[in-house]
């Protein structure tokens, strides 16, 4: 058996002595002054045990995390039928790049860059009646955490300065692949971002993904294929341009966000999150992929 407190532990000690932490996302002005001394992991196995250390009890901004949750809700809602507006191939290109957008007619790469993210929180627009307050509601559920929240501080600071998110709305909208009007669909994407949660939040919320589509409470929210194509497209695409270092270094389907957190598991094992604000060139936690890569490693527990 392994024993994960002491992993983390060790990982904890380790990396945490490194002298280079990266910087904070700057773009989103919020998330600018975050203090990146900041450094916490929260892992939940199989059985539900739970393991941590550092600041995993302090809340950060899940960002583009949230666009797993949002795919799942919408993949609950439409099933298959979503994959006619959003393709699921590595783009290998960061989060927000537009030019492949163009050249393939407004059918987003994936899911979990921000066309593509958009083009599921159209979905969603169009599918619940009180769109944001459902999607919290499913958060909550899943994580079984009714504390969960929006900031709407950080909401408001992306949409104030989103630029790059109006241009890939307009451009989907251009190509007939959003159905509601700009405005809405980022008000809701903004929102989704903003979601708030520390690691031991978002290990939890994340553990339908290693349970087969079934909650902690044992609630189905997905089928057993919705929560494999899910994975296999964290593991893809999780990462953008650095899915396949991910994959190479860590070797578990995963997701990063800019506030720095990454979630990574590894189905009928684990679900681990870690949080550190500091993010390397192409825009993943420095701190959160070296322990990831030194979790793996250690316990040679990785899907490859
Ligand atoms: O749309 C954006 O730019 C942000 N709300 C989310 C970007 C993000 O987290 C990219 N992931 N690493």
């Amino acid at each position: 058996m392994i024993d994960f407190q002491t992993v983390l532990d060790t990982i904890h000690q380790e990396i945490g002595s490194r002298k280079e932490w990266g910087n904070v996302a700057a773009y989103i002005p919020e998330l600018a002054d975050i203090d990146n001394n900041k450094f916490g992991i929260h892992l939940i196995d199989f059985n539900r045990k739970n393991y941590s250390i550092g600041d995993s009890n302090e809340s950060f901004s899940i960002q583009s995390i949230s666009k797993v949750l949002t795919l799942a809700m919408a993949l609950g809602l439409v099933g298959e039928d979503l994959w006619r507006r959003v393709d699921v191939e590595p783009s290998g290109d960061p989060f927000n790049h537009l030019s492949l957008l163009e050249q393939e007619n407004g059918i987003p790469r994936n899911p979990l860059i921000n066309a593509g993210a958009l083009v599921v929180a159209d979905v969603l627009v169009s599918r619940l009646k009180n769109p944001k307050e459902e999607f919290l509601a499913f958060i909550r559920k899943i994580s079984n955490d009714p504390s969960i929240k929006y900031d709407e501080q950080v909401a408001l600071s992306e949409k104030n300065t989103g630029f790059r998110n109006y241009a890939a709305a307009n451009l989907l909208k251009s190509y007939g692949n959003l159905s509601n009007d700009v405005d809405v669909v980022l008000d809701f994407y903004f929102h989704q971002c903003s979601i708030a949660m520390n690691c031991a939040q978002l290990a939890k919320t994340f553990f339908l993904f290693i349970n087969r589509g079934n909650c902690m409470q044992e609630q189905t929210y997905l089928n057993v294929n919705q929560a494999k194509r899910i994975n296999a497209l964290m593991l893809t695409c999780g990462f953008y341009d650095e899915a396949g270092e991910f994959a190479f270094e860590v070797g578990l389907p995963g997701k990063s966000g800019v506030g720095g957190g990454i979630v990574a598991l590894l189905p009928n094992e684990f679900c681990v999150a870690t949080w550190s604000p500091g993010l390397n060139k192409k825009g993943n936690s420095k701190l959160g992929m070296e322990a990831l890569e030194k979790l793996t490693s250690d316990t040679d527990l990785s899907i490859f």
